[in-house]
């Protein structure tokens, strides 16, 4: 890996990541391509201070932008964590999803194969250049919804039920497509629910830490029994870093922590850390066509490549919910909107 091209570095995960590998590749070059959309925050990387780290702002459905990106970097390597990322804005707005989380990986997945193609003009040759690798960041929700029993492997057949993860869904095809039409080297990860420091607080764990604080009202949704298998942010980087330094081309990796916890147990550790009552829970009506369980079999990345979480949901959850309280803020900033007069100011947007 000599240069890393990451999209939306500026998201939760991707400034995760991109934090982790400037501190455990010092000779990779980092280029973060993020179109800064409400998701997008550069206040999430402002420690991050290295002649290694360039940031790019550009939309990935725009292809022009992008070609003009891969030319003047060469990367050999692409992360894509740029997408539309929360079930409930694409309950209302299917169609963003569909343009930026499908059409956008396509116009990523034809940037790296015109620039890495050994044979550009040669339909039928599969050659590429040694060394390259394109990364789709996907999730679990792809699989669909489990019952009281059984876990999501890599071959659980694709049955997504949110636009959301439909969208995700049709981009891993895509992404798929490239490597048996193509012989792109590829590799697609589904990971279960993150938590962590950066986090938008329109997700669960963020949103009820920034409400408790400010003793607003909980709202659980339905009965607050649906299952997911958390896993920190620093463990899905981790995982991200050993499938692109171990991982096969053309494969899939499942990433989970083996930690399933029902949603209003979430929410009650959370009042609990914060010494307030139950009673600021509000049982709200359930999100349509919310899935009620996901669960990961991890055994191919933990057997295979070595990895394995180095958190415990419960030391996990104790720093996290410290970063939220030693920086309140950064939570002010986006609750305030300040965080996007900031990137205006940095990029004239
Ligand atoms: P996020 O919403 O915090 O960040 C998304 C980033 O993508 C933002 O910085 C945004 O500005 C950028 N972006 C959006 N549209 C763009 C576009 N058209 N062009 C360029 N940049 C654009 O999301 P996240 O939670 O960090 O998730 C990152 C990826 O990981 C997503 O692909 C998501 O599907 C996947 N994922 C997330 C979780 C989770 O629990 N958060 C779990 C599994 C997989
Ligand atoms: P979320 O963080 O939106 O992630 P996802 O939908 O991708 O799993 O939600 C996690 C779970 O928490 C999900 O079952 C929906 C539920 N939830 C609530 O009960 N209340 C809320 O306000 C939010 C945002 C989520």
């Amino acid at each position: 890996m000599k240069t890393l091209l990451v999209t939306g570095g500026a998201g939760f995960i991707g400034s995760n990541f991109v934090r982790r590998m400037l501190a455990e590749h010092p000779e990779c070059e980092i280029v973060n391509v993020d179109a800064l959309t409400y998701a997008g925050n550069l206040e999430n990387l402002l420690d991050v201070d290295s002649a290694r780290y360039h940031f790019e702002r550009a939309d990935i459905r725009d292809r022009e932008r992008v070609e003009a990106i891969f030319d003047k970097y060469e990367p050999d390597t692409v992360v894509n964590f740029a997408a539309e990322s929360h079930v409930d804005r694409s309950i209302t707005e299917p169609e963003l999803f569909l343009t930026t989380n499908i059409l956008g990986t396509q116009v990523l997945l034809d940037a790296a194969k015109r620039r890495w193609k050994l044979y550009p003009d040669d339909k039928y040759s599969r050659e590429f250049k040694a060394g390259v690798r394109y990364l789709q960041v996907s999730t679990d929700e792809v699989y669909g919804a489990l019952g009281k029993t059984g876990l999501f492997t890599e071959s659980t057949p694709l049955a997504p039920n949110s636009p959301y993860s439909a969208s995700k869904a049709s981009a891993d095809m895509m992404v798929r497509a490239y490597h048996s039409t193509y012989g792109m080297p590829v590799n697609i990860t589904r990971c279960s629910n993150n938590y962590g420091p950066y986090q938008f607080p329109e997700k669960l764990i963020p949103l009820m830490i920034n409400n408790c604080l400010n003793d607003k009202p909980l709202p659980v949704y339905g009965d607050g029994m649906q299952i997911r298998d958390w896993l920190h942010v620093a463990d899905h980087c981790a995982a991200i870093d050993a499938v692109l330094t171990r991982g096969e081309a053309g494969e899939v990796y499942n990433i989970g922590g083996n930690n399933e916890m029902a949603n209003i147990d979430i929410v009650k550790l959370i009042l609990r850390a914060l010494g307030k009552s139950e009673d600021l829970i509000v049982y709200v009506q359930d999100r349509p066509g919310h899935d009620r369980r996901y669960a990961i079999d991890n055994t191919k990345i933990t057997s295979l490549l070595g990895w394995s979480p180095a958190y415990t949901f419960e030391g996990g959850m104790k720093e996290t919910i410290a970063w939220y309280l030693d920086n309140r803020a950064w939570m002010e900033h986006i609750v305030s909107g300040a965080y996007m007069e900031y990137c205006r100011s940095m990029y004239s947007l």
